[in-house]
């Protein structure tokens, strides 16, 4: 499963991304808006930091306006990936990315009958929405169980981007639950690689070889 980083904090993708784990990159207007940044500059630095896919997303709500500002943001990197809206607005506008060659991340997924027509609709990537789903009384990793599922039964390439996750739990559900993507905010990333064990295992470790005096090199 490939691991993205939900954040338009680069100095902290910068540090994170160093360590070869990060694959992409999310934003969305209110990241944007909590970089206090413009958001052109912001993308274009967070595409040079991280190869893989960078995720912009549209603010106009009509086909017409999604698509200008789509293809505004698509000339800022080749691995721009323009997020849309599950409107059937935004998914008129993904068909069209599709045949330019766009790739699009359709965003604001909550039920599989919406990830059924973004697929339809040639969609590069599903965000279903875990946490706000949790929070709203549903089961968020019950929905990516069902995508896994109807994508499986009529080969939709569209690949599962789990989103608005909020706990390591998330992660290893939505891993088990056949996700090809999750996309996390920085502090779920960094408690990926912790356990208490660990810590406590090489504390240990450490301490027993000391009494040794030896060195390997
Ligand atoms: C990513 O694409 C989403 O915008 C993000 O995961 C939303 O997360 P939130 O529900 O914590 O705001």
């Amino acid at each position: 499963m490939q691991l993205f980083l939900d954040t338009t904090d680069t100095a902290e993708l910068k540090a994170l991304a160093a360590g070869g784990l990060v694959d992409g990159v999310t934003t969305n207007p209110t990241l944007i808006a909590k970089s206090g940044r413009p958001m052109l500059e912001v993308i274009a630095e967070i595409c040079a930091i991280v190869e893989g896919p960078v995720s912009a997303e549209v603010a106009a709500v009509q086909t017409e306006a999604m698509l200008a500002e789509g293809r505004r943001l698509a000339a800022v990197a080749s691995n721009v990936v323009v997020k849309v809206p599950l409107t059937s607005e935004g998914l008129a506008a993904v068909q069209v990315f599709a045949q330019e060659g766009i790739a699009t991340n359709v965003t604001l997924c909550f039920s599989a009958v919406q990830a059924l027509m973004a697929a339809k609709a040639g969609a590069t990537y599903i965000s279903p929405f875990i946490g706000r789903l949790d929070d709203y009384g549903s089961d968020g990793v019950s929905l990516i169980h069902d995508i896994r599922t109807i994508y499986d039964n009529y080969g939709f390439d569209t690949e599962i981007l789990s989103a608005s996750i909020r706990t390591v739990e998330h992660v290893k559900a939505v891993a088990i639950a056949g996700s090809d993507c999750a996309t996390l905010p920085p502090a779920v990333f960094k408690a990926l690689f912790k356990h208490p064990l660990t810590e406590k295992g090489l504390e240990q470790f450490m301490s027993d070889w000391a009494k040794t005096g030896q060195s390997i090199l």
